[in-house]
């Protein structure tokens, strides 16, 4: 137990990624894990896709890059939105910081629990990735753009079906670079009533 714990607080976002391709062990263990989350009525109704195709991910990359150029921001846009769009502009940009993985998370566009379901399986992934001593982060731009033509097209080709709406993605591979540093945890932000 005291693992698990250890587990969920160790947990962080990976940006850095070697070449190096996971090993299809961890990639079926850690979508058990996504696959053994909650989800409302015990649905179920998710769908995986991992692509490991370069030349998909760079395709996939090439795409967000233009639907963020096409995107009209103001001073209201989600910050996330509005930093992406000024990084998506540079030569270098990867929405999935070039990792070798990324696994895509959809669901029914029509099912009130689809986000909360997958979200549960997400984590859960990302938690298992952090055991497996391997770098995940969550990446959203395909959840912002599942409705732009030329991204559409391509989870069209990857099977992901027209009624079905991207609720998140993960990056996933070996972490490169220094260790993340600790992040400050919120105050105030539980109330306990006896
Ligand atoms: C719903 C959601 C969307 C996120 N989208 C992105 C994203 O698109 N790109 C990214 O680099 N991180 C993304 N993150 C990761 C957060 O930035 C990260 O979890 C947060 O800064 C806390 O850091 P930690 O994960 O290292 O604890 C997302 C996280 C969540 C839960």
């Amino acid at each position: 137990m005291e693992n698990v714990i250890e587990n969920i607080k160790s947990r962080r976002s990976a940006r850095r990624y070697t070449k190096q391709q996971i090993n299809e062990d961890n990639l079926n263990i850690i979508l058990e894990c996504g696959r053994h989350a909650p989800s409302g009525g015990n649905s179920q109704s998710w769908h995986f896709t991992v692509i490991q195709n370069q030349d998909i991910l760079l395709k996939l990359n090439q795409y967000v890059k233009l639907a963020f150029e096409k995107l009209k921001i103001d001073e209201n846009t989600y910050k996330s939105i509005r930093a992406g769009k000024n990084l998506s502009a540079k030569d270098e940009y990867s929405f999935y910081y070039n990792a070798p993985t990324l696994i895509i998370v959809s669901n029914d566009s029509n099912y009130s629990n689809a986000m909360a379901d997958s979200a549960c399986a997400l984590e859960n992934m990302l938690l298992a990735a952090n055991y497996l001593g391997l770098g995940a982060c969550w990446i959203n731009q395909l959840t912002w753009f599942d409705k732009d033509e030329n991204v559409r097209k391509v989870l069209e080709e990857l099977g992901i079906p027209n009624n079905y709406r991207v609720c998140g993605s993960m990056s996933l591979g070996y972490k490169d670079g220094p260790k993340s540093r600790g992040k400050v945890i919120k105050e105030n932000t539980v109330t306990i009533i006896k």
